[in-house]
C-alpha cells in the first residue's frame, strides 16, 4: 500500500467530525458542533452531546467522503477514537464506526485522542523530528508529552494534576459573565488589560511543589485566587477591572505553560515542540511559547487553528501511521475508554 487512505471519526466530546487524509495529504475534513446547544448551560450537557453526535454521524461520515470524491469501499481503513472523552458521546462514533467497518469489510483502529492532537501537526510541518515534544491544551486536557514514535511510543512527561487550562479559563469566564465557552472572550480582553495588575499564583512552580513536580501543571488555585480577588473588588464596592483580571490570569496560565513546555524541551535533548488542543488558539500562549522557544532554541510548532480543535484529519493522520507501522488493527469489540491515560 503506498499512501494508505484513512476514514477518521471523531465523536469525544462536543464535536462529530469525519476527514480523510491520503499519506500527508488532507483529502476532506467535515466538522459539525454542539457547542451552541450547550452555551446556555455553561458547559458542554453530555446528553445533548451524545443525541447531536447521533443526528450528525451519518451526514458528516457521508460529506467526508463526498468531498474527497470517494465511496466508504475506497478506503483503506478507519480509525475513530476511543477516548478519552464523554462516554456517551464516544460511545456514538464507536458504534458507528464499528458498523461502517464491519459493514465495509474494513480494519478498524481505535485511537487515542490526545495522540491524534499530536499527529495532526505532520499534515502542515510534515515529520517529526527525533525526540519531538508536545504540548497539548484544551478544555479536557492539559499534558506535556515526549514522541518518540508517534504509532507506538508517547511517554507523559507531566500533567494538570486538577483543571485543564481552558477549563480554567472557561470557569473565570463565568465569573466575568461571559458565555460558555468563555476562553476566547479572555483572550480577547486580556490584549487590553494589564497583565501584572494582579498577582496570581503560578500552580507548581515554587517550592517543594515544583521539586517533585517540575513538568506537572496545576490551574484549580488560579480559579480560586482569581475567584477571591473578585469577590473581594465586589464586597468593597470597587468595580471589577475585566481586561486587567483577564490580563493577569492569561499571563500567569501562559508563562507557566511555556516555560515548563520549553523546560521539557531542554531536559529532554528536544529542539522540537508540538503544540494542538482548542487552547493553542489562546493568543497569550502562543506568543510565550514563540518567545520563550526562540530564546532557547526550540522550534515550536503550532497548527492552524482548524487542526488545534477537535476535527476527524486528527484521527484519519494517526490512523495512516497506524497502518504504515503495521500495527494490529483493533479487535472487533474493542471498548469506549473514557479516562484513556
Ligand atoms: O480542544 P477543544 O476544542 O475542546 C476540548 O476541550 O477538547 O478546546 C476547547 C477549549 C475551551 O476550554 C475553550 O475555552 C478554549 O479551548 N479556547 C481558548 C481559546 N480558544 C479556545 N482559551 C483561551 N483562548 C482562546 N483563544
Ligand atoms: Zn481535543
Amino acid at each position: 500500500m503506498s499512501e494508505p487512505i484513512v476514514l477518521g471519526i471523531e465523536s469525544t466530546c462536543d464535536e462529530t467530525a469525519a476527514a480523510i487524509v491520503q499519506g500527508r495529504t488532507l483529502r476532506s475534513n467535515v466538522v459539525a458542533s454542539s457547542m451552541n446547544e450547550h452555551a446556555r448551560y455553561g458547559g458542554v450537557i453530555p446528553e445533548i452531546a451524545s443525541r447531536a453526535h447521533a443526528e450528525a454521524f451519518v451526514p458528516v461520515v457521508e460529506q467526508a467522503l463526498a468531498d474527497a470524491g470517494l465511496e466508504l469501499a475506497d478506503v483503506d481503513a478507519i480509525a475513530v477514537s476511543a477516548g478519552p472523552g464523554l462516554a456517551g458521546c464516544l460511545a456514538v462514533g464507536v458504534s458507528g464506526a464499528k458498523a461502517l467497518a464491519y459493514a465495509a469489510n474494513k480494519p478498524l483502529y481505535g485511537i487515542n485522542h490526545v495522540i491524534g492532537h499530536i499527529a495532526v501537526t505532520q499534515l502542515q510541518f510534515g515529520p517529526f523530528p527525533d525526540d519531538t515534544m508536545a504540548l497539548i491544551v484544551s478544555g479536557g486536557h492539559t499534558s506535556l508529552l515526549h514522541v518518540r514514535d508517534v504509532a507506538r511510543h508517547v511517554d507523559v512527561v507531566g500533567t494538570t494534576l486538577d483543571d485543564a487550562a481552558g477549563e480554567c479559563f472557561d470557569k473565570v469566564a463565568r465569573l466575568l459573565g461571559f458565555p460558555y465557552p468563555g476562553g476566547p472572550h479572555i483572550d480577547r480582553h486580556a490584549r487590553q488589560g494589564d497583565p501584572h495588575a494582579i498577582r496570581v499564583p503560578q500552580g507548581l512552580t515554587q517550592g517543594k511543589a515544583a521539586v517533585r513536580h517540575p513538568y506537572d501543571f496545576s490551574f484549580s488555585g488560579v480559579k480560586t485566587a482569581v475567584a477571591r480577588w473578585i469577590e473581594e473588588q465586589q464586597a468593597s464596592g470597587r468595580d471589577v477591572p475585566v481586561d486587567d483580571v483577564c490580563a493577569s490570569l492569561a499571563d500567569s496560565v501562559a508563562t507557566v505553560l511555556a516555560r515548563k513546555a520549553i523546560r521539557g524541551c531542554l531536559a529532554n535533548g528536544s529542539d522540537t515542540l508540538i503544540v494542538g488542543g482548542g487552547f493553542s488558539a489562546n493568543s497569550q500562549l502562543r506568543g510565550k511559547l514563540l518567545e520563550v522557544g526562540a530564546d532557547h532554541g526550540v522550534q515550536v510548532r503550532i497548527p492552524k487553528i482548524g487542526l488545534c480543535t477537535d476535527n476527524g484529519a486528527m484521527v484519519a493522520m494517526l490512523g495512516v501511521n497506524l497502518v504504515e507501522a503495521g500495527v494490529k488493527p483493533s479487535s472487533p469489540d474493542f471498548p469506549i475508554d473514557s479516562a484513556m491515560p
